[in-house]
């Protein structure tokens, strides 16, 4: 009885291991989130206005090369989406020990660090939100006309209120979803346990683009009246995907390969083809339910981001600013995992007792307040 459990963990390491290099390569796209910020590699002259550097289709494979080309206007919504996933990511981190900092991708490697080796919930968040990124960017842009292949969705046709009608631009949710697809999924080579893990939470991100859709609507007619209203699909705010994806974040699955996957896998050792169909991804604990296509899954519980570690990739906490009177992971006892803190004073300068003065000005006074901050040893 004992026996299967430990050939299937021989396995898996045997492809985990072998996974790792080609990986990475599908997944380079994550450095266009850094296109935008400043560069130092350009040096112009003439210029008093900042440079920014552009998105290049240097990090893709050629098979997302083949798709950007054939949808002009994509590259521009693909970096867009790979710093709104970014932003997001350290928005929704910001109090936790693993902050989703990002780092130079020198040497092949991810943005995100070896994090992403691991099949932790952290990876499966990362995996989740750049996709949902794109997924939204590209539809969005869609609607922004700003690709050549999509426009908006015209074709919603869903039964009209009282006093408004369909019509306008809603946005293309399911080109976005369906380019996402593409772009994104490519990334995952192989047929392994860990590809089908990728591939769900890239999907589970996804999923959420399109549901939490919603109607946002204009008024026509003289000066306003609101005469005729007309409505159209929204996508929500990335903030909101940020939220939801943080609560899957949260109640995150551990999976192990289900039954069919072990059948399959002796075949897997004579020519290394599986179809994906048969790996499914069965609960840990078999007293969970088996997790939904949008929630988030994972197979290796997460390190405890504690110590700086070169080989894990985590940066430790020494350092982080914590909360001296919080008991959740953002206080000092967890952030600093039992080490302790420095607290320091420092002042700042504030504007205060404002005044409005008719008419239009606001006149304030400047005061000095002492502050403190605490930081993890
Ligand atoms: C995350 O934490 C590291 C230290 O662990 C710190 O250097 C970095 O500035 C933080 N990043 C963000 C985005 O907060
Ligand atoms: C620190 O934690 C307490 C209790 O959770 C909270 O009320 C307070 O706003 C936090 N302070 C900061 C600066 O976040």
């Amino acid at each position: 009885m004992k026996f299967v459990p430990w050939c299937l963990l021989v396995l898996l390491l045997f492809q985990i291991t072998t996974g790792k290099k080609r990986r990475h390569k599908g997944t380079q796209w994550w450095s266009l989130a850094k296109t935008g910020e400043p560069s130092n590699d350009l040096y112009s002259p003439t210029a008093q206005a900042h440079i920014f550097s552009s998105p290049t289709l240097l990090p893709l494979t050629k098979k997302q090369r083949r798709l950007v080309t054939k949808n002009p206007g994509t590259i521009l919504a693909i970096a867009k989406g790979a710093r709104m996933a970014v932003d997001e990511c350290q928005n929704q981190f910001e109090d936790r020990r693993w902050n989703c900092s990002i780092q130079e991708n020198g040497h092949g490697g991810s943005i995100f660090g070896k994090i992403i080796e691991r099949g932790c919930r952290e990876t499966a968040f990362i995996y989740a939100i750049t996709s949902a990124a794109v997924a939204h960017s590209v539809a969005r842009a869609c609607a922004d006309g700003s690709i050549y292949t999509c426009t908006c969705n015209y074709n919603l046709r869903q039964p009209h209120g009282v006093d408004w009608e369909w019509g306008g631009c809603s946005d293309n949710a399911n080109f976005g979803k369906k380019f996402s697809r593409k772009f994104v999924d490519v990334a995952e080579k192989g047929r392994d346990f860990r590809y089908m893990m990728n591939l769900h939470n890239n999907e589970a991100g996804r999923r959420h683009i399109k549901r939490e859709m919603e109607r946002d609507c204009k008024c026509h007619g003289m000066s306003g009246s609101c005469t005729i209203k007309t409505c159209w699909m929204r996508l929500p705010v990335f903030r909101k995907v940020g939220d939801i994806l943080k609560d899957r974040f949260d109640g995150a699955s551990r999976v192990l390969p289900g039954n069919e996957g072990r059948n399959d896998a002796e075949a897997n050792n004579n020519g290394g083809r599986r179809s994906k169909k048969k790996l499914k991804l069965e609960p840990a604990d078999p007293n969970h339910k088996r997790p939904d296509k949008r929630d988030l899954v994972y197979f290796e519980e997460s390190p405890d981001f504690c110590e700086a570690d070169d080989s894990a990739g985590t940066l430790g906490t020494v350092g982080r600013e914590c909360n001296a009177t919080s008991i959740g992971i953002d206080g000092c006892d967890l952030m600093c995992c039992g080490r302790g803190y420095k607290s320091e004073t420092y002042t700042v300068r504030e504007r205060c007792s404002c005044t409005f003065h008719w008419c239009c000005e606001v006149k304030c006074k400047i005061c000095t307040r002492t502050k403190i901050r605490h930081t993890c040893l």
